[in-house]
């Protein structure tokens, strides 16, 4: 079993979620928070944790876009998608760019792969050190701990003409950390093959959440019940 997240999803990512996550509707939520909240007009933007750029696809309509991720696959894709915007294979924890930014968006629990809460107050106070002096930072944190469904197993499928794609996943949490064991049925030229990952994430409550953002400097932090997407995640947003 792999440790490397996303070394056999990253390809199949795309697939798999533009069925089911409307990445324009979501960046439309994205955009009038900003707008929403924005003490002066805001024109650059940081996704960290980007993947395939399918947030900055929408986003760069509207800000100066730089995209970054630890994943060397997933940028290739969204440079590929995402022309006008700057990309960079970095880790969110530790990451030094030049630029800094009006928002930083850390969108679908990209977040919750720094794994531990020293990290995450790491990754927050870099995104501290990124942002403008009047900045927000906007984070889709990974589901909360007291969320956890013990026994439960995700199913998920994709298929077109060539390819036949199952992903299964249980879960456990192991002191501190939320692991996700990730099973993959992959089906395309006649075989099917077997491949598996095991995600690390945060295992953090809403109130570890909000102690990092203030152990990192950050002020006003609230959270929107508002979910993008499945329901179960929220968006913690806060100002330098
Ligand atoms: C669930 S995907 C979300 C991607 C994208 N934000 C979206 O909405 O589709 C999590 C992403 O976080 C990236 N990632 C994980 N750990 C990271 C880290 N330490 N620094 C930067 N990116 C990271 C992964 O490579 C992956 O692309």
């Amino acid at each position: 079993m792999k440790e490397d997240s996303f070394s056999v999803f990253a390809e199949y990512y795309d697939l798999f979620y533009l069925e089911r996550k409307d990445y324009e509707k979501e960046a439309k939520i994205v955009k009038g928070i900003i707008k929403k909240l924005e003490r002066k007009k805001s024109r650059t933007l940081l996704d960290a944790g980007c993947g395939t750029g399918e947030h900055l696809k929408y986003l760069s309509l509207d800000f100066h876009c730089t995209g970054l991720d630890i994943n060397k696959r997933m940028i290739e894709m969204a440079k590929s998608k995402v022309l006008g915007a700057k990309f960079k294979v970095a880790n969110m924890i530790d990451f030094k760019l030049r630029s800094r930014f009006d928002a930083i968006v850390c969108l679908f629990s990209s977040i919750g792969y720094v794994q531990r809460f020293s990290n995450l107050v790491k990754t927050l106070e870099n995104f501290h050190g990124h942002l403008d002096d009047t900045g927000l930072v906007i984070v889709e944190p990974w589901i909360f701990r007291k969320d956890f469904k013990k026994g439960h197993i995700s199913l998920g499928t994709y298929e077109d003409e060539e390819l036949k794609f199952v992903r299964m996943a249980y879960s456990r949490i192991l002191k501190s950390m939320w692991l996700i064991y990730m099973h993959y049925l992959i089906g395309k030229r006649g075989e099917i093959k077997h491949s598996s990952e095991i995600h690390k994430m945060l295992a953090l409550d809403y109130e570890d959440y909000v102690k990092a953002f203030e152990l990192s400097g950050f002020k006003d932090t609230t959270y929107l019940t508002e979910n993008l997407w499945d329901g179960c995640r929220g968006l913690f947003i806060a100002r330098k």
